[in-house]
Order: C-alpha cells, then structure tokens, then sequence
C-alpha cells in the first residue's frame, strides 16, 4: 500500500482551486467542545473544517482555528448560508465573517434549497426562491469575501432548475450532500460529475449512531485489514471521489479518522457498493418545501 495519500488528497473544482479532501464536520458539535476539536484536528494535518451560521458555532470554529497556530491560508473554510437569511446574502456572509474572525472563506454554500420567512420558519418566503438566493450569491465572487460558491442538498431536480435559469452565469463549485453506503447516491453523484461539481459527502459516517458500524459488511472488513469501521467508511467516499467530512468532538476519534494513508481493494469497494440497506440522515420534513423528490437524492 505504498505511496497513498488520502491525508493530502485534494478534489480540483470547476474554479481551479483545491480542496483537500478530508474535513472536520462540526455539525452538532457545541460552542463549548467545538474549538478544541477544531484546534485537535488542525493540529492533527486537517486542512478543511466544515461549519454553517445554523451549527451555531461559527464563533468558537474561529478561535478553534486561532489556537491551532495554522495559517489561515493553509486551510479551507466552508460555512453555509441559513434558510432564514437568502434574502439577506451579503448580511448572511458578512455575519459568517465576523463570527469567524476571518476576511475570506474558501466556500460559501446554500445551505438547504429552501428560502424559509425568517418571521415564521413554517413558511416559504414569498416571491423568492433558490434561484434568486444564487443571483444574489454569485454577487459574492469578486468581492474578496469568498473564494468560491456552491450548494447543498441540491437533488438533480433542482439543479436543473438551477443550471437552466438565465439568471445562473455561475455553476455551483460545491454540492454537498448526504453520502455514506446508506445513501451512495449514484445517480446523483453522476450528475454533479457531468455539470463539473464536486459532491461532498456529509454524514460520511452515517451521523450519530450510525447502523453501519455494526454492519457485517464493513465489520468484516474492517478486520481483515485492522482498520476501524469509521476509517473503512471514510476510505471508502474517498475511493468513490468525493471529500469526506467526519464530525468528531472526541480527540482520539479525530486523530483515528485522519489516519487514512492506505486504501481499499476494488473488491472490498465493490462490496460495500453492494450493501443493500438504505437509510437517510437528514430528510425535507421540518422545511417549509420539499427539497427531496426522490431523483436518487
Ligand atoms: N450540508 C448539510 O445539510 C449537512 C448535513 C449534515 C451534516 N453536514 C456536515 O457533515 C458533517 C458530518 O456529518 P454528521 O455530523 O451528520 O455525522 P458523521 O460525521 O457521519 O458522524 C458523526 C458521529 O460519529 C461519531 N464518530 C466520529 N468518529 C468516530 C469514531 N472514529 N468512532 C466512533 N464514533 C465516531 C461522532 O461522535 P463524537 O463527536 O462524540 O466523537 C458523531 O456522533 C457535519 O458535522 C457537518 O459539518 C452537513
């Protein structure tokens, strides 16, 4: 297993720019935990940290990454524009910015393609919708304030909505979605490949108590090679093409899912291709319009 180097890896974006492959989640990670994961994982050769004005902890990421001692320009930065703000694009970044402590971000993503009344979360926001939000968004590039722009949890319904409106002159860099063997999303994954987006996988673990830790599949062979479940899970996105982004608050767990300079067989990849169980971590229901319909999502 000479000479791999998942922990350097990068994905080339339609822009040119790099983005390393392997980033902390902070997804559900707490204000009070979150530095100090961020500083762990920074510490530990990260170079990408993943965040969202809705994680509400933009502000302890920041001073996670300050004690880190690393350079700001030595790691990607992704954060997300809330539902409740795509009315408000350039106040939503420059909210992001100030809780962060920095002047740039690497990514800048919609976070959900739900424009939600900030007055009353059941509601849509009306007259407005995603594609306004990316007219605003792509308002964004050149300013400085961000280095590229991209969605999340786009099925391939709405990105052709997207890709099809004349207001879209920008294709998104970014479509981060949910991807682990319970949702692979092949179909999906294509399509971002054919329109030149990058898929980002989130919930690459399965999120929390996953199911798949204790499947055979992935406990098999796991053992063979004396890896744990979560590093075959993450290896694994890996191998398929997307970035990963493991959420840890727990140190160790952080310096274990890091530990990613070896590879699978395309055997043991097909195999957990081939895992038929299916499950969602995060769905459309609590959202005021159904982002989900079903096109492989
Ligand atoms: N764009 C979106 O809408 C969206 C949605 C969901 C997630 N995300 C992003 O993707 C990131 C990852 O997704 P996720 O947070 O849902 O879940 P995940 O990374 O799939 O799983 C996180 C869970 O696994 C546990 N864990 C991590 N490493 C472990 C290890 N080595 N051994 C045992 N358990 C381990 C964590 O526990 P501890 O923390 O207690 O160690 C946590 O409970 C998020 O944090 C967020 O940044 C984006």
């Amino acid at each position: 297993m000479a000479s791999v180097k998942n922990t350097s890896k990068t994905y080339t974006l339609n822009t040119g720019d790099k983005i390393p492959a392997i980033g902390l989640g902070t997804w559900q990670s707490s204000p009070g935990e979150v530095s100090k994961a961020v500083e762990a994982a920074l510490r530990a050769g990260y170079k990408h940290i993943d965040t969202a004005l809705a994680y509400q902890n933009e502000k302890e990421v920041g001073e996670g990454i300050r004690a880190s001692g690393v350079p700001r320009d030595q790691i990607w930065l992704t954060t997300k524009l809330d539902n409740t703000w795509h009315k408000r694009v350039q106040e939503g970044i420059d909210t992001s910015l100030k809780n962060l402590g920095v002047d740039y971000l690497d990514l800048y993503l919609m976070h959900w393609p739900s424009s939600t009344d900030p007055e009353d979360t059941k509601k849509h926001l009306e007259g407005w919708n995603f594609v306004d939000t990316w007219r605003e968004m792509q308002k964004l590039v050149g300013t400085g304030k961000v280095r590229n722009i991209g969605v999340s949890n786009f099925g391939i319904k709405n990105l052709e909505i997207l890709l099809n409106d004349p207001s879209t002159k920008i294709v998104p860099a970014v479509n981060q979605i949910e991807l682990h063997p319970g949702n692979p999303s092949p179909k999906l994954v294509a399509y971002n490949t054919s329109k030149g987006i990058h898929s980002s996988g989130y919930s690459p673990l399965g999120s929390s108590d996953s199911p798949l830790y204790s499947n055979d599949t992935i406990t098999e062979i796991a053992k063979a090679k004396g890896k744990t479940p979560q590093q075959i899970l993450l290896a694994w996105g890996l191998q398929k093409g997307w970035s990963v982004l493991p959420k840890s608050v727990t140190p160790k767990r952080i310096e274990a899912n890091f530990d990613l300079d070896w590879s699978l067989t395309d055997e043991e990849v097909a195999k957990i291709d081939a895992i038929p169980d299916r499950f969602k971590v995060c769905g459309d229901s609590w959202l005021p319009v159904k982002v989900f319909f079903g096109d492989d999502e």
